[in-house]
C-alpha cells in the first residue's frame, strides 16, 4: 500500500475552509471599500519575480526569508515576500507615461520563510496602499487614514488600536546631534529595530560591534526616550492634518518605531492593538529612494502593507469567533422525489429574482433538511411537501427569528 500523504498543508501555508473564507471576505471587503473611498486605483502583478529584484536589499531579515528557485531554463526566480519591489518595477517600466502622483492599491499574496510565531505565517495576504510622486506629508496622512478607515469598517474603533508614528529622518537628526555619523545610522536603525524583541544588553553589543563608543551607545538609548516631536516639522504637520481629517485619536508619536526594511527614508509607522497582545497590524512609511535603487528615475513614495493574519486574530478576539458568519440566502428542500421538479422550478424562479439559493440535491426528511440548512449558514429555508405542491404555495422560514411567510411557488 502506498504511504498515506499528510492532509496538512505545508508548514506555515494555509487552507481556507468556508468559515475561514467568511473572515477573509470580511477583511478583504473592508480593504477594498476603504481603498476605493480614498481614491486608490487597483493593480495586480505576478507572484513570481526575478530573485535579483527582490534581493536588492540583501542583508535584511526579509531578504533571508525569500523562497527562491531555479526554473528549467536556470532563471533565478523567487516568490514575492512583499509587493513594494514589484510596485517599484512596474512604475519604473512606465515612468514616462504615468501621471503622478499615483495612488495604487492591491491585495497581494506574499511568501516569507519565517520562524513560525503567533501572527506570522509563511504565506499571507497583504493589502498595499502606495502614493508615488508626492513629497507632502498629506500622502502619509491619506494612507494612514485609509488604513484606520478599513479597521473601522471591520468593526473596530479607535480604542482597539493605535498607529505608532515616528520619522527615521528625525531620529537620524537626533543621532547626528549626539555625534553619531550618518554612515552609521543604517546600522543603528537595524539594531534599534530589535528593541523589545531582544534584551537591551544585546542591542548595546550590536551597537558596539557597529563601532559606537560607550558614550554614543548611552546617548542612543537616551534618544529612545524622546517624547517631544515639535522639532520635526513633518510630524507636527502630520498630526495637525490627521486632526482635521478626523483620525488623530488613532495616532501616537513613538520614537521606537524604526521598521525592519532598509528603504524607508522619512516618516515610519506601525499599528498595534491597544492592549499590546498581537503583532503589528500594519506598517509602512516613506521610501523616497527605492525607484532609483532599482534603476528608475527619482520618485518620492509613501505606502503601507496591512496583512490579513493579525487583524483576523484581533477581530476574532474582540468580536467573537462567529462574528463573520452572517446568514444569507435561502435553502430549498423537498420531501419525496415527486416534489423534485417543483423544487427545481421554485429555485429557478428565486435565482432569476436575484436570490442565492441552496437547492437540496435529494429528497429528505424535514428535520434533517432544516438542521442542515441552519448549519450551512442560510438565512431562510423552504421545504416542499406534497400538500404544498398541491396548494401551489410554500412556507418560507426565517432561520433566525423562526417566523414564517407563505409564498407562491409559481412565478
Ligand atoms: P512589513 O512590515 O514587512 O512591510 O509587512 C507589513 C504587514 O504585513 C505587517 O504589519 C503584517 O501585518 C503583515 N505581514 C508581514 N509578514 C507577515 C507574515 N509572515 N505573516 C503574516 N503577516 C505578515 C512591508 O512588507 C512593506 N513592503 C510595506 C510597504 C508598502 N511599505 C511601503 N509600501
Amino acid at each position: 500500500m502506498a504511504d498515506k500523504i499528510s492532509f496538512e498543508p505545508p508548514r506555515g501555508m494555509r487552507d481556507f475552509y468556508p468559515e475561514d473564507m467568511a473572515w477573509r471576505n470580511r477583511v478583504f471587503d473592508a480593504f477594498r471599500a476603504a481603498g476605493e473611498a480614498a481614491g486608490f486605483r487597483q493593480y495586480d502583478a505576478c507572484v513570481v519575480e526575478s530573485y535579483e529584484l527582490l534581493a536588492r536589499k540583501a542583508g535584511e531579515e526579509v531578504g533571508e526569508q525569500i523562497y527562491h528557485f531555479l526554473d528549467k531554463s536556470e532563471r533565478h526566480l523567487a516568490l514575492r515576500a512583499e509587493m513594494t519591489p514589484t510596485l517599484a518595477r512596474m512604475v519604473a517600466q512606465r515612468q514616462k507615461e504615468l501621471s503622478f502622483p499615483l495612488k495604487w492599491t492591491t491585495i497581494a499574496q506574499c511568501f516569507r520563510y519565517e520562524r513560525m510565531t503567533k501572527g506570522r505565517k509563511r504565506e499571507h495576504y497583504q493589502w498595499n496602499l502606495d502614493i508615488i510622486g508626492e513629497d507632502s506629508v498629506l500622502a502619509e496622512v491619506e494612507v494612514i487614514g485609509a488604513a484606520c478607515d478599513a479597521l473601522r469598517r471591520m468593526g473596530l474603533s479607535s480604542s482597539d488600536f493605535k498607529v505608532h508614528v515616528s520619522s527615521r529622518k528625525f531620529l537620524g537628526e537626533l543621532l547626528s546631534q549626539s555625534g553619531i555619523a550618518a554612515e552609521r545610522h543604517a546600522q543603528v536603525f537595524l539594531a534599534l529595530d530589535k528593541r523589545g524583541k531582544m534584551p537591551d544588553a544585546e542591542i548595546a553589543a550590536m551597537l558596539k560591534d557597529g563601532g559606537l563608543s560607550d558614550a554614543e551607545i548611552e546617548a542612543t538609548f537616551a534618544i529612545m526616550e524622546t517624547k517631544d516631536y515639535s522639532a520635526c516639522p513633518e510630524l507636527v504637520e502630520l498630526f495637525r492634518l490627521a486632526e482635521i481629517a478626523g483620525f488623530a485619536d488613532c495616532l501616537e508619536f513613538d520614537i521606537s518605531v524604526i521598521r525592519g526594511l532598509s528603504y524607508y527614508t522619512g516618516v515610519v509607522f506601525e499599528c498595534f492593538d491597544a492592549k499590546g497582545e498581537f503583532r503589528a497590524i500594519f506598517g509602512g512609511g516613506r521610501y523616497d529612494n527605492l525607484l532609483t535603487t532599482i534603476g528608475g528615475e527619482p520618485a518620492t513614495a509613501v505606502g503601507l502593507g496591512f496583512g490579513d493574519v493579525v487583524v483576523t486574530e484581533l477581530l476574532k478576539a474582540r468580536l467573537g469567533e462567529d462574528a463573520a458568519a452572517a446568514r444569507k440566502g435561502i435553502a430549498v428542500g423537498f420531501m419525496f422525489p415527486e416534489q423534485r421538479d417543483a423544487a427545481v422550478a421554485f429555485a429557478a424562479k428565486l435565482r432569476k429574482d436575484g436570490e442565492s439559493v441552496d437547492l437540496s440535491l435529494r429528497s429528505q426528511k424535514p428535520k434533517k433538511f432544516f438542521s442542515h440548512a441552519a448549519e450551512s449558514g442560510a438565512a431562510e429555508a423552504a421545504f416542499l411537501g406534497p400538500d404544498d405542491v398541491a396548494r401551489g404555495t410554500v412556507r418560507v422560514k426565517d432561520l433566525s427569528t423562526r417566523e414564517e411567510k407563505e409564498v407562491p411557488l409559481a412565478p
